[in-house]
């Protein structure tokens, strides 16, 4: 046996498993996407009929991707529960649906999910009599700018544990009991495509997204059976509030889209996709850190990124 040509064979038939395993691969991802982004905008669904129920309830709704999310509902014919915790922001959004979308109705629920536990007595009293289709668990705070644990405050901590853990967990075991009675309802959840790597100075921020991102996941498959539609976005970087600390995170291109931009092309993907980042250049950017690069490469590179920004939103204040 010529076992030079013998290895040479194995070595060519591993190579193309290898080419075939990543053409495979990606032409699933194109395929995907196209039903995501393309084939999802042509359905125009009724949501209130889809989900079972005509409210939406929106968490941090005043103002970013939560207003986009509260508007565009409003638009696709849903009611819409606003929660926020500036009373004089959530008059200006229902003022603003209901010009914008005559016919829908609006409720508001003040309250400051930093306050922890003791807010959700409060929104349950208001959810007893409205039929809910959709939760978007979308309201959430980030370390403004990017900062070592070390200069993070006691509030910033508490804030990251209550806003963006304990308000989604609390706000789906809210609405999921009369959602799994009808058999019908979705539940949105805002993560981040920061849960695809840790995250040096923003470390608090992306252990708190991946938390919603697993959570979010899991509860997915327990709901399989039950008719209801959890669904997860991963985006990155969208020009709001949160992002405004730098010119890079904050200025609008075709990586970087507005809350409008970002929320019209994610919230068609509802019920068409169940983990997705909502925007195709957002995907392009998970698929590289998830697929390709390795993880010792996101992880230096997210953190050479982060001190960059660090030092950029210092030039900017
Ligand atoms: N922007 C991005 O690049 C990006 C990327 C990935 C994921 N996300 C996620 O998307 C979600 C929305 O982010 P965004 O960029 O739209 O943020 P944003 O522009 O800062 O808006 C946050 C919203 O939440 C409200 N809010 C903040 N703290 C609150 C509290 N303690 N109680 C009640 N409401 C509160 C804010 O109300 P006020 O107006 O009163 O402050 C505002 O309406 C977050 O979960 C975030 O992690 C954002």
């Amino acid at each position: 046996m010529n076992w030079r040509l013998w290895f040479k064979d194995i070595l060519a038939f591993l190579g193309l498993v290898w080419v075939a395993r990543w053409v495979l691969y990606i032409v699933l991802d194109v395929v995907a996407a196209l039903r995501k982004f393309v084939w999802a905008r042509l359905s125009n669904d009724n949501l209130a009929i889809k989900y079972g129920g005509k409210w939406a309830v929106v968490t941090g709704c005043t103002d970013g991707i939560g207003k986009e999310y509260a508007r565009q509902l409003a638009q696709r014919g849903m009611n819409i529960l606003l929660i926020a915790r500036n009373i004089s922001k959530l008059n200006d959004v229902s003022q603003l649906i209901k010009e914008e979308s005559p016919g829908v109705e609006t409720g508001i629920i003040q309250v400051d999910f930093s306050h922890g536990r003791d807010v959700y007595p409060k929104i349950a009293a208001h959810l007893t009599d409205k039929d809910v289709g959709i939760l978007v668990n979308n309201v959430g705070v980030s370390l403004y700018p990017p900062k070592k644990f070390m200069d993070a405050s006691e509030e910033d901590i508490w804030n990251h544990v209550n806003i963006n853990v304990a308000s989604v967990v609390a706000m789906t075991r809210l609405v999921l009991a009369k959602m799994v009675a009808r058999g019908r309802g979705a539940i949105i959840n805002i993560a981040s495509v920061a849960s695809s790597c840790p995250g040096p100075y923003l470390g608090i921020y992306s252990a708190s997204k991946v938390f919603v991102d697993f959570f979010s996941e899991s509860l997915s498959v327990e709901c399989g059976r039950t008719g209801i539609t959890v669904q997860t976005i991963r985006p990155s970087y969208i020009s709001t509030n949160m992002t405004n600390f730098s010119h890079y995170t904050s200025n609008t291109n075709w990586l970087v889209p507005s809350a409008t931009t970002f929320v019209s092309s994610a919230l068609p993907t509802l019920g068409h996709a169940g983990r997705t980042t909502g925007f195709w250049p957002h995907g392009i950017q998970a698929f590289l850190m998830d697929a390709v690069f390795p993880h010792w490469f996101n992880f230096v590179w997210t953190d050479l990124w982060h001190k960059f920004l660090l030092k950029d939103s210092k030039k900017q204040q």
